[in-house]
């Protein structure tokens, strides 16, 4: 499968959001990344569903929605209503992931589980099956512009193996730290979308930052 590039617009300026999404579609995003804080389970906040329904409004491609919130189940309608095309959910914070799953897939959105750095592979095991996509995280959540870490390498893997096992061919999304000097590594490693905030909107050109991304991720790592 081709390599997505999910623009996070964390590391933008957010009183130019609609600016900021039309550079990266411009440099070929193929997702905008919406990170949700809540202040709670990480330590940072963010924004909830009028912000999502504005940038709805401006982003030509599916909003791509990361809840690192508490009580995920709350909001879930009212993020789908505000035009997200993808939500994941954190195991860490959901008692009863499979009825999570399937409560986003019935609002229509696509249904994604994400695992912090911390959490350990198996916990995907009953939900494999179930999920459109797995979101593994490659750094701590709560902030932008943090450094990948090594790890999550060998993560990526062994969720690609345990996603095969189960006959999933759910697309594995990396979050966290992704840049040119990794992006190959973490293709080659099995996902095939990048999450990229700092290395996009860092930069001051986010429209050819998201072009050298891809250009980077589609290179065979060490080559
Ligand atoms: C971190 C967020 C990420 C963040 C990634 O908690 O989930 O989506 O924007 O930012 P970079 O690419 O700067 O590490
Ligand atoms: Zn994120």
């Amino acid at each position: 499968m081709s390599v997505r590039i999910a623009a996070s617009i964390l590391s933008a300026d957010f009183s130019a959001l609609g600016a900021a999404i039309a550079a990266a579609e411009r440099g070929g995003a193929d997702l905008i990344h919406v990170d949700i804080m809540d202040g709670h389970f990480v330590p940072n906040l963010t924004m909830g569903p009028p912000v999502v329904r504005s940038l709805s409004k401006v982003a030509k491609v599916p909003l791509d929605v990361h809840l690192m919130i508490e009580d995920p189940d709350r909001y879930l309608e009212a993020f789908v209503r505000a035009g997200a095309a993808m939500i994941s959910v954190h195991v860490e914070v959901l008692p009863h992931l499979h009825r999570t799953i399937q409560a986003i897939k019935d609002l229509g959105a696509k249904a994604g589980v994400a695992l912090n750095p911390a959490t350990p592979v198996g916990s995907l095991e009953e939900v494999a099956g179930n999920v459109d996509h797995v979101l593994v995280m490659s750094v701590n959540p709560g902030f932008g512009g943090q450094t990948f870490i090594p790890r999550s390498e060998s993560k990526i893997k062994a969720v690609r193996a345990l996603l095969d096992r189960q006959g999933s061919v759910a697309p594995i999304e990396v979050d966290g730290g992704v840049d040119g000097s990794n992006a190959a590594r973490i293709v080659e490693a099995g996902a095939t979308i990048l999450v990229a905030g700092n290395s996009i909107f860092g930069t001051g050109d986010p429209e050819r930052a998201t072009r050298e991304l891809r250009a980077a991720a589609t290179l065979k790592a060490g080559v």
